[in-house]
């Protein structure tokens, strides 16, 4: 195999489209918070089917207001899932509250229902669920626990922007839904994230935490709590561009971790996950389980090709807990490997990819034969 330039697990896509906005935005003097801003929330908000879409700085920011608006704070608890990015849980402690992580589902990563219902306490006061790498958190049963118990759900859609389960956006289905414009996500404001809500008393409460305890901006009256988490419009004019880009961006998603799944699945010792496209989900990342998952990343990282592993566990980072064994997200994090992922990458780069990893497992079934043959030699004749 003849090695290449190198290929990078995502790399964002922006164009000439993004720079002309951009500089349409400078020209027009209005780079704060302002009209480009309104106009990419309503973009959103049509293309999310929700009411309300409130911009704010990034996703986690987006999340810790999320939970400030639904009055949580101090002294509460919110239950999130143990294998999801540490923003995530830092959401929680940004509102001032406990994250207490439980284990995700075998089949697709995300919280576990039923860990979910043992965790709850009295200072439970929210649920998060994370539609982790695009693939739907088990809404139904999720839903069911929060009326029984009374809790809200939050979800955090932050690698699920335009993925649907049966026609529905994931990130809708609850009072609301958090999304993340980060360059690794499939549209990127560089920063950025926002909230999607049908409730329009929840979205003032937003708009007053995002500035200041303000409706309006021109007001020097500040009647409810209030920060600064505003965008800004330079952000809205690359966001509008890379909107129009997300259809396609979609498909080419859908297209790449097709390819990728028809190639390597032959291999016995690479895992793929259910995707169901049919009822509209899309991949954030493509996504493989594999037992030696070091030693294949360092392989491709010499052929050139990055690749990143699984978030460690959550309940081994930095102050949080666990409510119970994780051993899902445990062996999640030991086997999970994405692979070059970005929606700019060509067949030919899939196919070098897919190229390299059955040429690191013939150098295994090689390497093992090889031992297999010296343990018989070594043995003692008898
Ligand atoms: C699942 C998940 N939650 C939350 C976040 C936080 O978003 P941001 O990086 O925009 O703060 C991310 C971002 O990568 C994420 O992947």
């Amino acid at each position: 195999m003849e090695t290449r330039e190198k290929i990078y697990q995502w790399q964002p896509v922006v164009g000439q489209e993004e720079i002309d906005e951009v500089v349409a935005a400078v020209e027009s003097s209005w780079i704060t918070e302002a009209h480009r801003t309104r106009h990419l929330e309503e973009l959103l908000a049509s293309w999310l089917n929700v009411e309300h879409v409130v911009l704010t700085n990034n996703g986690t920011v987006a999340i810790a207001l999320a939970l400030i608006a639904l009055g949580i704070g101090h002294g509460d608890e919110v239950i999130i899932p143990d294998m999801t990015f540490v923003g995530t849980g830092n959401a929680v402690k940004l509102a001032g509250a406990k994250p207490v992580v439980v284990d995700v589902r075998p089949q697709d990563v995300t919280i576990d229902p039923r860990e979910v219902e043992r965790a709850i306490s009295k200072r439970t006061k929210a649920i998060i669920p994370v539609h982790l790498n695009g693939r739907s958190a088990e809404m139904r049963t999720l839903k069911s626990i929060s009326k029984q118990f009374l809790l809200p759900i939050v979800e955090d859609a932050a690698q699920a922007l335009g993925s649907r389960r049966q026609g529905r956006m994931l990130g809708t289905e609850s009072v609301v839904g958090c999304f993340s414009l980060a360059t690794t996500k499939i549209i990127t404001t560089g920063q950025g994230g926002f909230i999607a809500t049908n409730d329009s008393d929840f979205k003032k409460r937003l708009t007053e935490l995002k500035d200041q305890g303000r409706l309006h901006r021109s007001w020097n009256h500040h009647p409810a709590p209030g920060f600064n988490f505003k965008f800004t419009d330079l952000q809205a004019a690359i966001g509008i561009a890379q909107f129009k880009k997300l259809p396609d961006r979609l498909q080419r998603m859908k297209a790449i971790y097709s390819r990728y799944r028809e190639r390597l699945e032959a291999l016995p010792a690479v895992t793929f996950l259910d995707f169901d496209f049919e009822s509209g989900l899309s991949p954030w990342f493509v996504d493989i389980y594999v037992h030696e998952r070091d030693e294949l990343a360092a392989f491709l990282d010499n052929m050139g090709v990055q690749t990143r592993p699984f978030y460690p566990p959550l309940h081994t980072q930095y102050d949080f807990h666990a409510a119970d064994a994780c051993p899902q997200s445990i062996r999640f994090s030991r086997t999970g490997l994405w692979l070059p992922s970005s929606v700019s990458l060509t067949d030919e780069q899939i196919d070098y990819v897919c190229e390299a990893i059955e040429v690191f497992y013939d150098h295994q079934s090689g390497e093992k034969i090889r031992s297999k043959e010296k343990e018989t030699q070594d043995e003692p004749a008898g």
